[in-house]
């Protein structure tokens, strides 16, 4: 049996989870899980978001499930983690964990599903993260009372390893061309390591086709013709901000899973946050932790589960009774659940 660790995270974190692990459970899939608590919750609870239970966990399980986890703005909420040599310090606890665990890549899937409202059709993104440099690599200050500081860390062995990832899972679910995003013609040093970097690894992989794009370029093609991109790679920043432009093509955050992979170790999240204006109230769309936990379910080798998880819910998206609100209906989160656990009775589970 495969054990996940499970965070509930913050404002709709829960609700979305639970729906999550119900699904997963009614599949039959043949996991058990070990909740542990992270976020600003806890933080209040414990004195610290991020408490070492749960890399106490993650280490057994190698696998995590976590629902958002809510991140003040402003800069009083640093995140301390104690593990190995000494204190580091990090802007919020997803980017703690994607760090310490070395998550190096994120890999967000961004495509049309049946009955969800969107502006274009046959979008079917793959857009391939890198998620551990970049001006996310924590080293912002302070230069004096009137200019702050962000430094931008591109190596070659993080570019090197995220277009291997990138083109080695391309290869796996039959993926044909990857777009290479960046802005080089600017960042010169970093971005253009990043882009060639991509080109080299590009050679070792002559059956897909590979071109390059400018991110603002790429930004206003997505919007007029979305439909003739394939798979994007990009450096941590960009891809941060257009895989939400991409959830945006294809019917909003609700509907966009993800996943943060390393090479022994990954965590499966939604792209959207913790929606404290909505946290509570049984009105959050499941769908997208529903779906990183079918991302989950392939990893580990469930892939009938998952396929029965993804069948349940397509027909709940086309039935368009048991939906929530940002989909056009009036089901809560466990509503919608349990309508998407009705369609799992149809074929027998897996492991049962
Ligand atoms: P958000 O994604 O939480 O919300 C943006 C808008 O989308 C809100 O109107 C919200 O109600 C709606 N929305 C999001 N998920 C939804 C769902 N499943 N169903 C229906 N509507 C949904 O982004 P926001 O407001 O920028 O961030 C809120 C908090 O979440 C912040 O503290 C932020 O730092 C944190 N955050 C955490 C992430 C993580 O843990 N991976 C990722 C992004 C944000």
């Amino acid at each position: 049996m495969q054990q996940i660790t499970l965070i509930p995270g913050d404002g709709i974190g829960p609700e979305v989870t639970q729906s999550a692990r119900d699904v997963v459970t009614a599949a039959g899939a043949n996991v058990s899980w070990d909740t542990v608590s992270a976020g600003m919750q806890t933080g209040k609870q414990q004195g610290t978001p991020l408490p070492a239970s749960v890399f106490e966990s993650i280490a057994v399980t190698r696998l995590a499930l976590k629902g958002p986890v809510q991140t003040p703005f402003g800069d009083d909420y640093p995140v301390c983690v104690e593990r190995g040599t000494g204190p580091r310090i990090y802007p919020s606890v997803t980017i703690a964990l994607r760090k310490e665990l070395k998550l190096f890549v994120n890999v967000r899937p961004a495509r049309n599903y049946p009955s969800v409202k969107s502006r274009f059709d046959n979008v079917d993104l793959l857009i391939f993260r890198e998620n551990s440099e970049d001006l996310y690599a924590g080293r912002e200050r302070m230069v004096d009372a009137d200019t702050a500081e962000a430094i931008k860390i591109i190596t070659r062995e993080g570019s090197e390893r995220v277009a291997r990832f990138a083109f080695d899972y391309m290869r796996r679910v039959g993926r044909r061309k990857l777009s290479v995003i960046h802005k080089s013609n600017v960042m010169k040093l970093t971005d253009g390591m990043f882009l060639r970097t991509a080109q080299e690894v590009a050679r070792d992989y002559p059956e897909f086709e590979v071109n390059q794009r400018v991110v603002d370029a790429l930004c206003m093609e997505l919007v007029i013709r979305p439909e003739e991109f394939d798979c994007l790679l990009l450096p941590n920043l960009y891809g941060d901000i257009v895989s939400d432009l991409a959830a945006g093509l294809v019917g909003g955050l609700g509907v966009a899973p993800g996943a943060n992979i390393g090479s022994d170790c990954a965590m499966f999240e939604a792209v959207h946050g913790s929606a404290p204006d909505i946290g509570g109230k049984d009105i959050a769309n499941p769908m997208a932790m529903i779906l990183s936990a079918v991302m989950l379910l392939r990893y580990i080798g469930e892939a009938q589960a998952a396929d029965r998880v993804e069948q349940a819910l397509t027909a709940v998206l086309r039935d368009r009774k048991h939906v929530t609100r940002d989909l056009g209906g009036s089901a809560g989160t466990r509503e919608m659940t349990a309508a998407i656990i009705r369609n799992l009775s149809g074929s027998s589970p897996t492991n049962s």
